[in-house]
């Protein structure tokens, strides 16, 4: 790919991190920032970084000697006059940018483009300023970039299809990913992220599960290096907590990404997270306290049947382990357990017949391996689920006890990072593979979205929805169209 003269604006957190990935991939780059000294310290602070990885092995002493003569501090705005690309990441203000820009093309060549890393303003606004919004769009990168394998390129709705294009190959050259997203709220990462956040709160607000509980079952059953609280607490609530209502505000309020009244209290108290030293943890001198789990009871003797359904011989087994008896009917057994999709278990005792007050779910999501969910209705007996507690304890396992919930946590949270991505997809934001692969490198999850769902299975990430639409009358879980043609018809969710 041609060698471009990319201008860099804003020397802070992002820009630097943009200066360093395009000098390192061979770019001439010339950093600028309105701040006296800044331009320079970044560009030392990114020649550190460059002598780190001569130190590790991963650049050449020539090579680092090289990038440092393509990069250069510029004090000026003017001094950008040659450049051929200009990238701003300078603060999140939408007059700031558009003040920006309509400078720069009083310097810049009628053919240089104009991108912005802008994380949550409409491009289009920004390009709307512009005497040629045809060369404006979106370039939206992560931190720490060069170490977020990812670019979302957004086009505004006046944007050249030449300069998309143009963008994709310069991300692609660098390395990352470059992911297409249309300008609609939150982009693509942005917006596939909000389900995570909204249905952990929403399990709290329930009373489904304490915070520590569900961020524990959505890194062990799902396998997310950490759970929504750990999440908000890192980013801050101060700031998490705007992105998700001025998400919610820019999607006309729908109730997909409706954030919670959780939220506010907490502002006004201050509990932001880490940098506050509390928030939904506490985090004395700096670190994390996570409540212990309470040790399991003791195995008791007692009876358990298992009714039939996905995961039955692995819940058996697990139980004659722990020192149950298996029982082959409901009748005598002190334990009845169930293994639902969707359905709490006051929903199957009422379906089923089954005595309330002995009857108990396990998630079988992920097959029963590792840590297990137990879910006890209203009417359960606590004894009898302190019973199961210490059978599934015994046979060596964690448990987490939650109150009633279709869909226990996983699935719910499951589904939901499922027909989000549905949605993407639904609304032409961006095609499957891209949604697949920002979810993957620009948000940490272990899966995509659409390759999630097609692996636990279409009918049933849609049988989860529609019961928990049932159960709770919420149409933040009504089923993305997506989801359900393709789910009735027995297709992909990645397919086109
Ligand atoms: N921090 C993140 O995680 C992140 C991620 C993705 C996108 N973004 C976006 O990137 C942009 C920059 O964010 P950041 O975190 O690097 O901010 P930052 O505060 O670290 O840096 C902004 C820099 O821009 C400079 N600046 C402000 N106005 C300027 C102007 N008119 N001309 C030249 N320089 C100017 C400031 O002096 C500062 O050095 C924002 O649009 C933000 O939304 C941030």
């Amino acid at each position: 790919m041609a060698s471009e003269i990319i201008g860099v604006v804003g020397a802070g957190i992002m820009g630097r991190g943009i200066a360093q990935l395009f000098t390192q991939a061979g770019h001439t780059v010339r950093l600028h920032d309105s701040r006296d000294g800044a331009a320079g310290a970044a560009r030392e602070f990114v020649l550190s970084m460059l002598d780190k990885l001569a130190t590790k092995g991963a650049m050449s002493a020539d090579d680092v000697r090289a990038a440092a003569g393509r990069l250069t501090a510029v004090a000026a705005l003017e001094d950008l006059a040659g450049c051929t690309i200009v990238v701003e990441a300078i603060v999140e203000d939408l007059e700031a940018k558009r003040a920006l820009f309509a400078a720069l093309e009083g310097i810049v060549a009628e053919d240089c483009l104009l991108a912005s890393n802008t994380s949550s303003l409409t491009v289009s606004a920004i390009a709307a300023g512009c005497r040629h919004p045809a060369r404006v769009a979106g370039l939206h990168f992560f931190n720490p970039v060069p170490l977020m394998k990812l670019a979302e390129v957004i086009p505004g709705l006046l944007t050249a299809p030449a300069v998309t294009d143009r963008l994709l190959s310069l991300v692609t050259g660098t390395g990352h990913r470059a992911v297409r997203a249309a300008d609609q709220p939150g982009f693509l990462v942005n917006h596939a992220g909000r389900a995570l956040y909204t249905e952990g709160l929403r399990l709290l607000e329930e009373g489904v599960a304490p915070v520590a509980d569900i961020d524990r079952a959505l890194r062990d059953t799902l396998g997310f290096r950490m759970g929504p609280f750990e999440l908000m607490d890192l980013t801050g609530l101060d700031v998490s907590g705007k992105v998700m209502q001025s998400i919610y505000e820019q999607f006309q309020q729908e109730p997909r990404y409706r954030p919670s009244t959780l939220i506010p209290p907490r502002l006004a108290a201050g509990l932001y997270g880490r940098k506050t030293g509390r928030g939904f943890y506490p985090y004395p001198e700096g670190v994390k306290q996570e409540p212990a789990e309470p040790p399991p009871p003791p195995a008791m003797p007692g009876t358990a049947w298992v009714q039939d359904g996905e995961g039955v011989d692995a819940l058996r087994a697990l139980l004659a382990a722990g020192g149950a008896t298996l029982a082959d009917d409901p009748a005598g057994a002190d334990v009845l357990f169930t293994l639902p999709w969707g359905e709490d278990v006051t929903a199957v005792a009422v379906r089923t017949g089954l005595d309330a007050r002995r009857l108990v779910g396990i998630d079988p999501l992920g097959g029963l391996a590792g840590r297990l969910v137990l879910m006890a209705s209203p009417a359960t007996d606590p004894a009898l689920a302190d019973k199961v507690h210490g059978w599934l304890a015994a046979a060596g396992r964690a448990v987490t006890r939650i109150q009633d919930s279709p869909g226990f946590i996983g699935q719910r949270v499951l589904a939901m990072i499922v027909n989000t991505g549905c949605e993407i997809a639904q609304r032409g934001i961006a095609v499957p593979p891209d949604i697949d692969a920002a979810v993957r490198l620009g948000l940490g999850y272990p899966s995509g979205p659409l390759e999630w769902g097609d692996r636990v299975g279409p009918a049933k990430v849609l049988a989860i929805l529609e019961r928990l639409l049932s159960v709770t009358g919420d149409p933040r879980y009504r089923p993305s169209p997506w989801l359900r043609r393709r789910a009735l018809l027995g297709l992909s969710l990645r397919g086109e």
